[in-house]
């Protein structure tokens, strides 16, 4: 089975891991052998200990990186979800994956507002308190992707519809042949 990764990139509580966790499954009924690399979960073991400087950051999505590159390279669709602030770090994290398959990039788009609006974890009323420094999008920067390879836009579809949207960008791309 030939591996790839998609890679969703947006700010905290853009739906990032919501959709992701859709996608798993239809690509499973599909009979891919679907992985997930979530930056909450990767945080509490392989980056265990990182914070959020710019250079923690890059730490952190570049281990993501290297270890969704083995992932594919072993077959796996790999679903990774992390706000990967930097587009020059996502880019380092395409090339190690691209020396083993397709890397698709898709945007998980929502604005701060309706981000802070959802607040699903609290942190962007504790952000905009100052209480968080360095909070992506409210005192840290997003880099939005400027040619990703698919943008869905939480705000004004469902997350249903996000991921259908995904799994027909990874059909249109002939990727989901060769399932177990
Ligand atoms: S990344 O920038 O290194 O890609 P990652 O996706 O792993 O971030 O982790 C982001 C999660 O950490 C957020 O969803 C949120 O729950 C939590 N978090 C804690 N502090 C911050 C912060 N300063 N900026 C953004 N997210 C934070």
């Amino acid at each position: 089975m030939a591996g790839f990764t998609v890679w969703f990139t947006g700010l905290s509580g853009s739906g990032k891991s919501t959709v992701a966790g859709l996608v798993g499954p239809m690509l499973e009924e599909r009979g891919g052998a679907v992985e997930y690399l979530d930056g909450d979960v990767v945080r509490t073991h392989l980056s265990k200990g990182l914070g959020f400087s710019k250079e923690d950051r890059d730490t952190n999505v570049e281990r993501i990186g290297w270890v969704a590159g083995r992932f594919t390279r072993h077959g796996a669709w790999t679903l990774v979800s992390a706000i990967s602030p930097y587009a020059a770090t996502r880019e380092a994290a395409r090339a190690m994956v691209e020396e083993h398959g397709p890397f698709i990039e898709v945007h998980v788009h929502a604005s701060v507002e309706a981000c802070a609006e959802r607040d699903v974890k609290g942190l962007y009323a504790k952000a905009f308190a100052g209480e968080i420094p360095e909070f992506t999008g409210v005192s840290d920067p997003y880099e939005a992707p400027e040619s990703p390879e698919v943008v869905v836009s939480t705000e004004s579809e469902s997350p249903e519809q996000s991921a259908a949207r995904v799994v027909a960008a990874l059909e249109e791309r002939g990727l989901l042949t060769g399932g177990r």
